[in-house]
């Protein structure tokens, strides 16, 4: 597919989308500003073809985010939380996450038969973000389950349904810290609006929707898909274990070797683009396909292996130019934790079913299995 790297689709419901593929041509597109996101042309292109779940967060009442805005409106979007997820002010997470993944792993006593993703990958970043927010304990496990709504290909009503509950309880919390702010990010959300003006509720609601949907649901998969990798290529889990300090390449190789947002990240072209010798014309709805670009043998050698030492670089999983993922320090972070404290703890883990009867779910948008089943040993 890669060696057309721009093309015309034709559904079956008569819809054309463009697909792109290669590894410098998403790159171009994700950094050229006549690849918009249009949000509202974008919603009502996937609700007249049907295609739910082809993006995350389009549910009507959570339209007004960074992810689907144009400048300038963007850039004051993003301007409000981006210091938040520097990687210096990350960091100071570190301690708070080396306590959740120690807790989350304490608690699993002597168990060895245990689904990774539900008792691990699952809980440390919905607890992580949830913190961050200010979301209270009792209420984390409601928002799983509607963000998984919110990301996988279920019927539209329920996909609408799902967004409809999580904005109605944000309001309601949103409530709640302007009569009792706390050191939370949501308050000083509420802060920043009712300081400059800057923010109006939808807009508050949306972006505290999008850091609990983008800050947990990729998060997991980068963990499960990592640890899948390392598990099925026992050489490159030997060669982590001889060497912990080549951790941080293992994560990007992790990244690009199974993205864990994989397929569709959208746009519109604002004016006829051409690009690999392909005009696009105006108006035109394009896919980015980050995995795709990711395993393009033009940029990668072996692009299909699973090499931890790799240091070629430049994979897109965290995309490009100004939509460049907010939270990627912050995904790293978590990943190096979880790595280090699992691969720390269990001196053997194996898969308890074989590779091939893994069950991956069901979704556009991401690529992420359904359960991780595992053998732990301490020796
Ligand atoms: C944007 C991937 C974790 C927040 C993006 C984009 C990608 C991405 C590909 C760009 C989409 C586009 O251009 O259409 C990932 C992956 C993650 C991850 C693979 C984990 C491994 C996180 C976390 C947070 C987060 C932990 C927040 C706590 C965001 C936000 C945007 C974004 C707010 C929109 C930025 C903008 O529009 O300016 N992410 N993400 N992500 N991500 Fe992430």
């Amino acid at each position: 597919m890669r060696d057309i790297p721009v093309r015309q689709m034709v559904m079956s419901s008569g819809f054309r989308p463009w697909l792109i593929t290669g590894h410098a041509e998403v790159r171009a597109a994700l950094a050229d500003q006549r690849f918009a996101k249009d949000s509202h042309r974008v919603a009502e292109m996937l609700d007249r073809h049907s295609l739910a779940g082809t993006d995350s967060l389009f549910g009507q009442s959570l339209l007004h985010h960074m992810l689907n805005t144009d400048p300038p409106e963007h850039g004051r979007l993003r301007g409000l939380v981006n210091k938040a997820f520097t990687p210096r002010a990350v960091e100071r997470l570190r301690p708070r996450i080396e306590e959740i993944c120690d807790e989350l792993l304490d608690a699993l006593g002597g168990r060895q038969h245990v689904d990774l993703l539900a008792v691990f990958a699952v809980p440390l970043p919905i607890k992580v973000i949830c913190e961050l927010l200010g979301v209270p304990q009792e209420d984390r496990e409601e928002f799983r389950s509607w963000s998984n709504a919110l990301v996988s290909a279920l019927p539209r009503e329920v996909v609408t349904e799902a967004s409809n509950a999580m904005a109605d309880y944000l309001h309601g919390l949103i409530k709640a810290k302007e009569q009792d702010p706390g050191e939370d990010m949501l308050s000083a959300l509420v802060h920043a609006r009712d300081g400059g003006d800057r923010l109006t509720a939808d807009e508050l609601v949306s972006m505290a929707c999008l850091l609990l949907a983008a800050g947990h649901e990729t998060t997991v998969n980068l963990i499960g898909n990592g640890v899948l990798a390392l598990l099925t290529h026992p050489d490159q889990l030997a060669s982590l274990r001889d060497d912990p300090t080549r951790l941080p390449g293992a994560i990007e190789e992790f990244l690009r070797y199974d993205s864990p947002i994989n397929q569709a990240t959208l746009r519109f072209t604002t004016e006829p683009v051409e690009i690999a010798g392909v005009r696009i014309p105006e108006g035109e709805f394009v896919m980015l396909n980050i995995d795709s670009a990711n395993h393009d043998a033009r940029r990668y050698a072996d692009p299909d292996v699973l090499d931890i030492g790799r240091d070629e670089g430049g994979h897109l999983a965290f995309g490009h130019g100004i939509h460049y993922c907010l939270g990627a320090p912050l995904a790293r972070l978590e990943a190096e934790i979880a790595f280090t404290k699992l691969l720390g703890r269990y001196g053997r883990i194996d898969l308890a079913v074989p590779a091939e009867q893994l069950e991956w779910r069901f979704s556009v948008v991401m690529r992420g299995l359904e359960r991780l089943p595992v053998r732990l040993s301490r020796t």
